[in-house]
């Protein structure tokens, strides 16, 4: 692959030597109400908050201020294989639907500082009702529409929202999901009951409605349109929350990633120019989902921040209607650029691996393959790269983070590709590679990859309500850094290798899930003594989890039935989109002498990587039932 040598080494050096200069100079691309006092106070927050003093309104700036000079252009494309809807969206009539359903809102009662929670499939509607939030100083709170009622209780707990907006129904593939009951169910499960809800009923399966609190989503906005009331864009600081995103934590209870306004602007608007290399009224594609954080990111801020039109896909990569869909939006919308998780290109490869379904598809205008969520294995990015003939981007970053950490930026020219790495830190970032000690280990040798604070403009400022946590969770390990809880390490080019957690968390097709929340679930079952879940290698999806138990003593249930019947408790309490499909039973788990269970020999035995028996262990024959027990399974080798 041919590289260009381009600005990133002048930028990053730029922002080291002046980084109050550099964010001020971006925040030059966002219209304030008021100016920041300071780019950067350290003295407010865990580790200091960007842009404090200064007024702004996210969704002013990315939707009212594209109105004068692209009121036509769309803002969004609603393209959903799965129920044969396509719609465009200007950026003219984006304001309306937008100014209507916040002014919905605000009849409902909710104000600035409010919190509303969306659980909704990949429709407009969920895009609006975020930017309606944004609009009159809301906090919206999105969860994934994969999630159980119980996970989805869990959030409405924490974030205590005054409305809920959701959705008749989901369509996953050729099936419906009735989303209506889950959330019903989520609020008879919650302590925090909401006030109202608002929900759409979707042609593809309607539900019923609960008297004195479920309110018509269109009927709400038909009666406002025909009262021509609007809601204006209220101010908020640039320190006041935009969203709270949970995300997996080391426990059941997930983590309130808190956004906030000023800073997440800044930083996603510098992001699409420098680091995707896309202009103001091109096609920017996301396909992921609006309850990841690459959804708010990248399918509704960044693009619309930037003048750009976003692609929202209602489908998968495969199946809908086949595993040349992503080829079909490409070249019908004018894509110039791709965002998703590797697993999607690595389901694609597995239905058409010679790419015949590319053929006939015009891609001229498509200059760029960004993947992330996951780790980008070489075989996957080097197929998409011959297929594609464009640069295949692996970048690296977390729902905490908000955009990039690390990557190779489009828009300064590209530097040389090292497969497996995910390249260099952004400006912003100084990363370092620790000991568990937390000294600095010298280039490529493996360690706990840490950001020196302050971290840059756009990550988060705290976790929702939860100061205390933030600090324990990801100041306290290493002082004066933020640990990312990857492993990895810094080659001697600067370039940052990512291998994998150093905590419980797995990725199954580039979703983020928790063992220990799995393991929290196992471990209700009567019949289960002891469990520990790990992530195992699979081809498609990178890692599925796979849980070991043991059974009381006692217990005359089958095995089997109890592996049956924890698989089921697993979907029902976290949801589908933790695929856990594998639950084995053992005689004992494998354990150091001080009862530490041995999650990490267990998983390299289930990938049938290399292992040696480690010496605190407690009884080495159990590894050796262990591993008798997966290859009976056809698990490992
Ligand atoms: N609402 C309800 N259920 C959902 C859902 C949603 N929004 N999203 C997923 N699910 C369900 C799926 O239907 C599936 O259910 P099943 O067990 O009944 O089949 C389950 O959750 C697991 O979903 P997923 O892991 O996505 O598997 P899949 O087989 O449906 O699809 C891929 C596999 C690889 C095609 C898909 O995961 C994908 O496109 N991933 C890449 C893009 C992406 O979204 N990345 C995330 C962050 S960038
Ligand atoms: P999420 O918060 O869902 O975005 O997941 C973040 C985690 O996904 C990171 O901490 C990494 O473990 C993993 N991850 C994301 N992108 C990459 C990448 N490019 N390479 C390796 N791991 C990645």
């Amino acid at each position: 692959m041919t590289t260009t040598h381009g600005r990133y080494h002048e930028v990053y050096a730029r922002w080291k030597a002046d980084p109050i200069g550099f964010w001020a100079e971006a925040a030059r691309q966002i219209d304030w109400i008021k100016p920041a006092e300071k780019v950067f106070d350290p003295t407010s927050g865990p580790y200091g908050r960007w842009f404090t003093g200064a007024l702004c309104n996210t969704c002013y700036n990315a939707v009212d201020r594209h109105v004068q000079g692209r009121g036509g252009q769309a803002a969004i494309i609603y393209d959903s294989p799965v129920t044969g809807t396509k719609r465009t969206i200007s950026y003219a009539e984006l304001q309306q639907e937008v100014a209507t359903l916040a002014a919905v809102l605000q009849d409902m009662g909710v104000a600035k500082g409010d919190r509303v929670v969306l659980y909704m499939p990949m429709i407009p509607e969920a895009a609006i009702g975020m930017l309606a939030c944004a609009r009159i100083g809301a906090i919206h709170s999105v969860v994934f529409g994969g999630f159980a009622p119980k996970e989805l209780a869990t959030r409405i707990d924490d974030a205590t929202p005054k409305v809920i907006l959701s959705a008749s129904c989901g369509v996953e593939g050729s099936r419906i999901i009735p989303y209506k009951p889950l959330l019903d169910e989520a609020i008879t499960l919650s302590t925090a009951k909401p006030e109202a809800c608002l929900i759409i009923q979707r042609p593809q399966g309607e539900c019923s409605l609960v008297e004195g609190r479920d309110r018509d989503w269109k009927d709400e906005v038909a009666k406002a349109k025909a009262s021509g009331r609007k809601a204006e864009c209220v101010p908020v600081a640039a320190t006041d929350p935009l969203y709270v995103l949970y995300t997996s934590g080391t426990t059941g209870k997930p983590k309130g990633v808190v956004r906030d306004n000023g800073g997440h602007m800044v930083a996603l608007k510098w992001t699409m120019d420098h680091f995707f290399g896309v202009q103001p009224g091109e096609v920017f594609w996301a396909a992921s989902d609006v309850g990841w954080v690459v959804g708010h990111s990248y399918i509704v801020y960044g693009p619309l921040l930037h003048g750009a039109t976003a692609i929202l896909y209602e489908g998968k990569p495969v199946g809908t209607p086949d595993a040349g869909a992503y080829w079909r939006v490409i070249a019908e919308h004018g894509v110039v650029t791709l965002f998703t998780a590797p697993t999607a290109f690595r389901a694609i490869k597995k239905e058409d691996p010679n790419a015949e379904l590319l053929k006939g598809h015009d891609l001229s205008r498509f200059r760029a393959l960004f993947l992330a969520g996951e780790r980008a294995d070489p075989d996957t990015v080097q197929w998409a790269e011959r297929i594609l003939k464009v640069p295949v981007i692996d970048h690296w970053w977390q729902t905490e983070t908000g955009w990039p950490v690390a990557g190779n930026p489009m828009g300064l020219g590209l530097l040389p590709v090292k497969y497996g790495s995910p390249t260099v830190p952004m400006p912003g970032y100084v990363l370092e590679v620790v000991d568990e000690g937390g000294k600095p280990v010298p280039a490529n040798t493996m360690g706990s990859i840490v950001i020196r604070l302050p971290l840059p403009p756009g990550c988060l400022p705290t976790l929702w309500h939860a100061d205390e946590r933030f600090r324990q969770s990801y100041l306290d390990p290493f002082p004066g850094t933020y640990n990312t809880s990857d492993a990895g390490y810094l080659d001697e080019d600067g370039y940052v290798w990512v291998m994998g957690r150093t905590d419980d968390i797995i990725n199954v097709a580039g979703h983020r899930l928790s063992t220990g929340g799995m393991e929290e679930v196992l471990a209700s079952h009567p019949a289960v003594a002891e469990c520990a879940v790990i992530g195992i290698k699979d081809s498609l999806k990178g890692e599925v989890p796979c849980g070991f138990v043991v059974l009381k003593s006692g217990v005359t249930k089958k095995a089997a039935d109890v592996e049956a019947e924890l698989v089921a408790l697993v979907r029902e309490k976290i949801g589908p989109v933790a695929a856990f499909r594998l639950a084995v039973t053992v005689a004992r788990l494998p354990k150091t002498r001080s009862g530490k269970i041995l999650r990490g020999t267990m998983k390299k035995i289930a990938d049938g990587d290399e292992w040696s028996m480690p010496a605190t262990i407690d009884d080495p024959v159990i590894l050796e039932e262990i591993g008798d027990v997966l290859r009976n399974r056809g698990v490992a080798s």
